[in-house]
């Protein structure tokens, strides 16, 4: 069994793909087994060897015990016996699946693939794609035949950004085999390092849909409180967030919140499930309004917000904005379709002059995606409106003196895109999603 080498270290792991996922995934198996970690960005790989995340989502404690050597040398990989594949799986620009990451890393593994090996894919793709995209590169690269010769495994990750409570260790972990035998010792080797346990899913298929249907059924939700939020907006005198508090006092009430949905997992996975969908002949409706509705967001807000300012008799070509957080989400550094981007074009389409300071964000990567500089501090007395758009911690706990001083006039636009500073509307020409 492939499980009794690896704890006796006469077998290596290894990780292919050091992103989010896989970094995490590759130093606890190393507190465990003897581990490879693959990366084709031999960038990236010089700073692992140096003890250093470049995700930023680890300190260099992390690498402490971990018995891993760094490689961007597909060579290495032929020493390794238990693949994990943890490489990305974007959308092009017609949010379709761009597979060629997991393709080519399954190429990778497939010139290194041995009799008795095993590889488990850990990117999300939509169900179907393990078996029937990657399994024969796989095959056809090593001349190997799967569950006769090597063994395939699925086992999604669902890690959170930025989520220091729910890790590797304590979310439950799911795991399919291509059969009976194999899924046995995936789930074993799985239990080394995830504590709260693997559940063993009846087929890879089943596997791969949970994971796409995790965030599918997120993405509709915040759409349908998104849509809500629009409709509450239009009646008037609603708060959004009071309406949830209140509604939320019911025990079977789900609590989503309005909001941008960004980054690559929310606002990318369900456009996968669409696409598989619509290969068998059925068009996702459901799923497909959630989309729409949720990629619509950014560009509403930046237009309420222009609306709001133009109600105070101002000219918008003279206006400033200061927008507040660039990231995807809260607490991380990440920056990657961040729909803030979405808001500052609307604004910037009106020739709003908008400015953005985030704590977290580098202002060279967003410079080199979007174009945009972020400012390292707020110009005082300077500002039309405010958008606070991510709810990072450093802006929890800020009082009405604290935005007042960057007003130029007490007509400023407080927009409080998650409602985090609802008992300050007395204070401002307030506005919440
Ligand atoms: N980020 C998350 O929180 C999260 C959570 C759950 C699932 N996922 C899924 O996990 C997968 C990985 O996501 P991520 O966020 O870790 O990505 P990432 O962009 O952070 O990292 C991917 C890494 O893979 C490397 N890579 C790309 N192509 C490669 C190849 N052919 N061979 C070897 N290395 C290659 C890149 O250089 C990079 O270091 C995706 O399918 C994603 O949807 C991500």
């Amino acid at each position: 069994m492939i499980y009794d080498k690896l704890i006796k270290k006469e077998a290596t792991l290894a990780v292919v793909g050091l992103g989010y996922v896989g970094l995490p995934i590759a130093l606890e198996f190393a507190r465990k087994v003897k581990v490879l970690g693959f990366d084709i960005n031999a960038e990236r790989v010089e700073m692992m060897k140096n003890n250093e995340d470049p995700s930023q989502e680890l300190d260099s404690s992390a690498f402490d015990g971990c018995d891993i050597e760094f490689s961007a040398d597909p060579e290495d990989l032929k020493k390794a016996n238990f693949f994990v594949i943890a490489v990305p799986t974007p959308i092009n620009e017609n949010n379709l699946p761009d597979l060629r990451p997991v393709l080519s890393a399954s190429k990778t593994v497939g010139n290194a693939l041995k009799k008795g090996d095993y590889v488990v894919y850990e990117s999300t793709v939509y169900p179907g794609c393990t078996e029937e995209d990657c399994v024969p590169v796989l095959e056809e690269l090593s001349g190997l035949k799967m569950t006769d010769d090597f063994m395939v495994g699925y086992s999604p990750e669902r890690i959170n950004p930025g989520d220091k409570v729910n890790t590797i260790r304590t979310i439950v972990k799911v795991a399919a085999g291509c059969c009976d035998e194999s899924l046995e010792d995936i789930a074993k080797t799985y239990e080394l390092v995830v504590d709260a346990g693997v559940h063993r899913a009846s087929s890879i298929k089943v596997a791969e849909a949970s994971k796409i249907i995790e965030n599918t059924q997120r993405d509709v939700n915040i759409a349908l409180i998104n849509e809500l939020s629009i409709i509450f907006d239009k009646v008037g005198d609603i708060n959004t967030y009071e309406v949830l508090e209140a509604a939320g006092t019911k025990w079977n009430f789900l609590k989503f919140s309005p909001g941008l949905v960004g980054g690559h997992c929310i606002g990318v996975d369900p456009y996968y499930l669409v696409h598989k969908a619509k290969k068998h002949g059925y068009h996702a409706k459901v799923i497909n309004s959630g989309r729409y509705v949720n990629d619509s967001m950014g560009f509403y807000v930046g237009k309420q917000t222009v609306k709001k300012i133009l109600s105070e008799r101002k000219n918008i070509q003279d206006s400033r904005v200061l927008v507040m957080g660039a990231t995807f989400k809260e607490n991380v550094s990440d920056i990657r379709n961040t729909k803030v981007i979405n808001v500052i074009r609307e604004l910037e389409s009106f020739s709003v002059n908008v400015d953005v300071i985030d704590p977290w964000a580098s202002s060279e990567d967003f410079m080199e995606e979007y174009g945009i500089g972020i400012k390292a501090e707020a110009d005082e007395n300077a500002y039309d409106a405010i958008i606070v758009a991510v709810n990072h911690k450093e802006y929890i706990g800020w009082q009405a003196a604290d935005f007042k001083k960057y007003f130029n006039d007490d007509k400023g636009v407080f927009v409080d895109l998650k409602g985090i500073y609802r008992n300050m509307k007395e204070e401002f020409n307030y506005w919440s999603l």
